[in-house]
């Protein structure tokens, strides 16, 4: 990918800033509805990253009301990016409208590229290239604290995802 290079891992550090402060994109396309491929971009500030299964992965946490849910469970990979704070307002933007009514790209003025089949972004600091593993979905059952229960009145539990970190690309410039 052009003006981008891959880094180790390794150097992915200060992840509870990155998630829960700076924010994420999760990106996803995949035909769904008339068969054309679909593109679409959310902001997301819940999740993790660590290892299971022997493998880096990231714990992605997606309501399933959002267009992009339906776009991460129809896809096998999908990306994670991280942007400067200059960005800010853009990455506000993905997380208030819906693509099922908005070119998120175009009103955020973000880039999407093409990464071997997975979009990415070309705006971003970091693109991480995923693999889905494991979807799943938060139970009422299964909450030990029950004051969490507040987070889902409308019953619409988390959509889980467990996704391989396959490549990280930082952007050059
Ligand atoms: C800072 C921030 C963090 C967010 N984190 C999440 C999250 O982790 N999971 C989630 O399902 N929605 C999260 N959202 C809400 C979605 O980004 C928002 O509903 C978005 O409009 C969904 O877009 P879509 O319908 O195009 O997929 C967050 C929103 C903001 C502003």
């Amino acid at each position: 990918m052009q003006g981008f290079r891959i880094i180790t891992p390794s150097a992915f550090d200060g992840i509870f800033e990155r998630i829960g402060k700076d924010w994420m994109l999760l990106t996803a396309a995949a035909e769904i509805e008339t068969g054309e491929r679909i593109l679409n971009t959310m902001t997301a500030s819940w999740g993790g990253m660590g290892i299971l299964w022997g493998k880096r992965v990231a714990f992605l946490f997606v309501r399933p009301q959002r267009y992009t849910d339906r776009l991460i469970g129809a896809s096998e990979r999908m990306s994670i990016s991280f942007f400067d704070e200059d960005y800010r307002a853009a990455l506000r933007l993905c997380g208030t409208v819906s693509g099922a009514d908005t070119d998120k790209f175009a009103a955020a003025g973000l880039t999407p590229l093409d990464a071997a089949g997975t979009p990415v972004i070309a705006e971003a600091r970091y693109n991480l290239i995923c693999r889905k593993l494991y979807a799943d979905t938060l139970r009422r059952e299964g909450f030990c604290l029950p004051a969490l229960l507040e987070n889902y009145k409308a019953e619409d539990y988390h959509h889980v995802y467990v996704v391989e970190i396959e490549e990280i690309w930082q952007r050059d410039s």
